[in-house]
């Protein structure tokens, strides 16, 4: 987790470092800090707390530095405190160093740099580096980290500053995203590209092993061993006011109405409504191989493994495809029986989740063809996948997520019929290209429920708990709407299939406990509507979602959310958006902070 930043050149460094962290928040907040040249020498500001806590302590300081770096944490080895905030620095206080990710084997360098007469100031993993860098300093920046990396065991994204070099930063990677905004006589460095898009778009995305030397006048890349490299520049094509609020109060809502385009984005140059043939650029499976699976496997985290759990029920429903789906932490240590006849379906909106990411190796170790789903161009996933499939929902920086689930699942979608292609063809391919294409437009309709979702979160705030019901896709979908409402809501949320709760659940409803009631698979409506009223028997206070036109439900719930009239194959796409609405909405009337829920982060790069 973390985010990281960088800038040398000729402007005020604060003021872009400030910025850019404030860009890269969601990363993590619980402290934060930045390291500058300042008149020649080394000056570290760092405080435990959010942003602003460290941007009243510079108070409009420091404003002669042009070259720093900066860093906002999420702590995993020391407590949030100033202390353990980056940056770190050596025992002269004369390099200094920020770090995203985990050196596994930092007690063992620690106590070998102790012995070595090194004092420590912090509880992190990242004071080794400093250190490290100040044993093997002899006069150039470059080389005493070059000879610093190989000794880390784990996953790190790193920058290094130094007093003796006022011109130059050194960045490295491995297993953690960074980076590089190269732009006239001055470089930057961030952890994620909505940190760089205020100053460029021209980009090094640097590669696990590559050590980038950053300096006003340019920026070399170099191997592990200390090879100059070629890079190509990366362009990045979304612009600055998609990573911003856009005039909405939390991105949370502004990333939640964003979803028919995001939608239209994820679809469009990809599907053929008319004939239901689909183009998948990034995915190179011939039909042959396509013919050749015989097993896919859903490996994913947070809100991406539940819009894996749909893509489940829709390649078995239409496929007649064994799936199984696992949280990517259960997947890889519960020896999965995976051979070269089975496809691993990666999904993660960061492309960086450390869980996901260790799925995916294992999903390709056992010999499985991997496919990911994943929203940002040159993610660890998206470059460690065989095949690609990119959502193009565009930055999501609310911890919680929202357009990206939309899009995963429209991914999944267009992975159905590039599937049913690829083996000559389905029956139902024509329907659902068609209805497909439809799905942006039911995005824009069912962001009309607005107001009344609003006015039913204003009850559902003041109660302690919330139970989720539904079955087949609704399940996975009531899964999703728990998920989203108490992680920003702390309200206790809880999702159940719905013919289970007459085994557990059933006897925590009470007077007034609100239900919310998935109502949207037409199949399985008569046995829902049994649901409906085994809660309601017991007091529970019932929110259905179904189609327009499902009256049979009005007679049972209290409240009903009518859908646009999506077919159940599709309503997975379109009925997580009242529920979206609602966490977001009781989450506001219970004064929680929407965007930053307390003790999570956005991507979460550790396991
Ligand atoms: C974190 C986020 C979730 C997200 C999950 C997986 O927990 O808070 O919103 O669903 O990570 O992230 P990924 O980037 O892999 O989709």
């Amino acid at each position: 987790m973390c985010g990281i930043v960088g800038y040398v050149g000729s402007r005020p460094a604060v003021h872009i470092l400030m910025d850019g962290l404030g860009r890269l928040e969601y990363r993590g907040y619980d402290s934060a800090g930045i390291a500058v040249l300042d008149g020649g020498k080394l000056v570290v500001e760092k405080s435990a707390g959010k942003l602003k806590v460290l941007q009243n302590r510079l108070n409009g300081n420091l404003g002669a530095a042009r070259l720093g770096i900066g860093h906002t944490r999420w702590a995993t080895h020391g407590r949030p405190t100033d202390f353990n905030a980056h940056p770190h620095t050596d025992c002269r206080h004369k390099f200094a160093v920020v770090h995203n990710g985990i050196i596994e084997n930092y007690q063992e360098l620690r106590t070998w740099l102790q012995e070595r007469g090194h004092e420590f100031r912090s509880e992190t993993d990242t004071e080794v580096l400093a250190h490290l860098v100040e044993d093997f300093y002899r006069g150039e920046l470059l080389q005493a980290v070059l000879q610093a990396i190989p000794y880390l065991r784990g996953s790190y994204a790193v920058a290094v500053a130094s007093e003796y070099h006022p011109e130059e930063i050194i960045a490295a990677r491995q297993d953690s995203p960074l980076i590089v905004g190269l732009s006239e006589g001055e470089v930057f460095l961030a952890s994620d590209i909505p940190a760089l898009l205020p100053y460029t778009r021209s980009t090094y995305i640097l590669d696990n092993g590559e050590i980038a030397l950053l300096r006003p006048d340019g920026v070399k890349i170099f191997n592990s061993r200390g090879e100059q490299q070629e890079k190509s520049v990366y362009h990045v094509s979304w612009d600055l006011r998609a990573a911003e609020r856009g005039g909405y109060p939390h991105f949370m809502l502004k990333e939640i109405f964003e979803q028919p385009r995001a939608l239209r984005d994820t679809l469009s140059g990809r599907l053929d409504p008319l004939t239901g043939r689909v183009r998948l650029d990034g995915v190179k499976l011939t039909p042959s191989q396509a013919l050749g699976i015989k097993k896919a496997a859903v490996i994913a985290c947070g809100t991406a493994h539940y819009a894996g759990m749909v893509g489940k029920y829709l390649l078995e429903k239409l496929l007649r495809l064994p799936v199984e789906d696992d949280v990517a932490s259960e997947f890889r240590y519960r020896e999965p029986v995976l051979d070269t006849s089975s496809l691993g379906i990666v999904i993660s909106q960061s492309g960086e989740t450390a869980d996901t990411l260790a799925g995916l190796r294992e999903a390709r170790r056992l010999g499985a063809r991997i496919l990911a789903i994943t929203n940002v161009v040159g993610s660890s996933v998206a470059r460690e996948a065989d095949d690609v499939l990119y959502t193009w929902a565009g930055p999501e920086i609310a911890v919680a997520s929202t357009k990206a689930y939309g899009t995963q699942v429209a991914a999944f979608y267009l992975l159905a019929l590039f599937l049913a292609q690829a083996r000559g063809g389905a029956p139902w391919v024509e329907e659902l290209a068609k209805d497909l294409a439809l799905l942006p437009q039911w995005a824009e309709e069912v962001l009309k429920l607005d107001g009344q979702v609003r006015g039913l979160a204003e009850r559902v705030a003041s109660q302690e708990h919330a139970f989720f019901i539904g079955r087949g896709m609704d399940y996975a979908v009531a899964l999703e709407g728990a998920l989203k409402l108490k992680e920003i809501s702390y309200l206790h949320a809880e999702a159940c299939a719905a013919g289970e709760l007459k085994h557990g659940p059933l006897a925590l409803i009470e007077d007034g406990v609100p239900v919310i009631a998935l109502a949207t698979q037409s199949e399985l409506l008569p046995k829902m509507l049994s649901n409906i009223k085994e809660v309601k028997a017991r007091g529970a206070w019932v929110i259905a979602l179904t189609q327009a036109g499902n009256t049979d439900v009005a007679r049972e719930a209290d409240e009903v959310i009518y859908l646009p009239p999506v077919p159940s194959l599709l309503a997975p796409a379109i009925a997580v958006v009242p529920l979206q609405l609602l966490a977001y909405h009781v989450a506001v009337a219970r004064g929680c902070d929407v965007d930053q829920p307390r003790n999570l982060a956005k991507s979460v790069t550790v396991e």
